[in-house]
């Protein structure tokens, strides 16, 4: 029986999550159907799409932007949400909550909310061969994208983690709400991660700002050194990993994280578990 999965979002003509959980059923021999589903971007019209997908059969859904929020406020007072999208605050991935749905709660209160973009990162890293245990690692940004990566950076054993943003107030927050999951969390602008002190002391430096979307560029030092440096956008040209690459530096982009998430969250919904090498190879990409 064909099992149905969905990613709803506002813009949502250019996901390219349909192919992607393609590549997986077929790899495991399931027969699913993966839409797009586009939702105006209010309460109201999001809380109609989800329940009428659930109530309609519906096996799976993956939430992206504007709605992770949503998704999180709304399976708070539902089905419940896991840890990792507790810290991260923010949905990607809902599914039915069996053990609420066998004791009787109805469908729309049974819906629950996981967050796998954060072990997606994590995987991604791991399989680039750079090792998480013991790292000293900087997060530039302090969004969304930006909180729902330390948890899972903090459980792969990370020894330091520094967050830096334009906006330092925000990454003190950050900082302070995540206070509880680690004492290894400190805040500061990017000024000054990018001048003094700072100057190479990390291992690992992260890109999960939206800066990739616009022309501009990071305020980076000559001087700031990394053995690794990740941005978490993909498909175009990263000024961010060109000024690392020239001065040594491995790097990568977010494709591979864009599909682990996707792995960690089709293995949450149908038990397979995914070989991403080969999946990432069916799809002609890079990592
Ligand atoms: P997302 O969900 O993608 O994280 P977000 O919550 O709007 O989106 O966060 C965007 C992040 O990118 C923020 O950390 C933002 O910095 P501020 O908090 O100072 O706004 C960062 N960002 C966006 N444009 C930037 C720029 N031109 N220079 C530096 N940081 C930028």
């Amino acid at each position: 029986m064909t099992q149905h999965f969905v990613v709803i979002g506002s813009p949502i003509v250019h996901s390219k999550s349909p192919q992607i959980h393609q590549v997986f059923a077929t790899q495991v021999s399931l027969d699913i159907s993966y839409q797009r589903q586009y939702c105006p971007d209010d309460e109201g019209s999001f809380t109609a799409v989800i329940e009428a997908f659930f109530h309609g059969g519906g096996a799976g859904a993956n939430v992206t932007v504007p709605f992770k929020q949503m998704a999180y406020a709304y399976c708070q007072v539902h089905g419940g949400l896991s840890e990792h999208a507790k810290i991260a605050g923010a949905v990607n991935t809902l599914l039915l909550n069996r053990a609420l749905l066998d004791n009787g709660a109805p469908i729309v209160d049974a819906i629950y909310g996981d967050n796998t973009d954060g072990r997606g990162l994590v995987t991604h890293i791991s399989s680039l061969g750079w090792v998480l245990t013991g790292a000293r690692v900087a997060i530039i940004g302090a969004g969304g994208a930006a909180r729902g990566v330390i948890l899972p950076l903090i459980e792969a054993g990370i020894t330091q983690l520094t967050v830096a943003n334009r906006t330092v107030s925000k990454a003190q927050t950050l900082a302070t709400e995540l206070s509880a999951a680690s004492d290894k969390i400190s805040a500061c602008d990017i000024e000054i991660c990018a001048t003094s002190d700072l100057r190479g002391t990390f291992d690992i430096i992260i890109n999960a700002t939206s800066i990739g979307l616009t022309d501009a560029t990071l305020p980076l030092s000559t001087d700031l050194q990394t053995r690794y440096a990740y941005d978490m956008m993909y498909g175009r040209a990263l000024p961010f990993l060109e000024h690392f690459a020239a001065r040594g530096a491995q790097t990568s982009e977010g494709y591979g994280m864009l599909i682990h998430q996707a792995a960690l969250s089709f293995e949450r919904w149908t038990g397979h578990t995914i070989n991403v090498e080969q999946a990432i190879l069916a799809l002609g990409n890079k990592s």
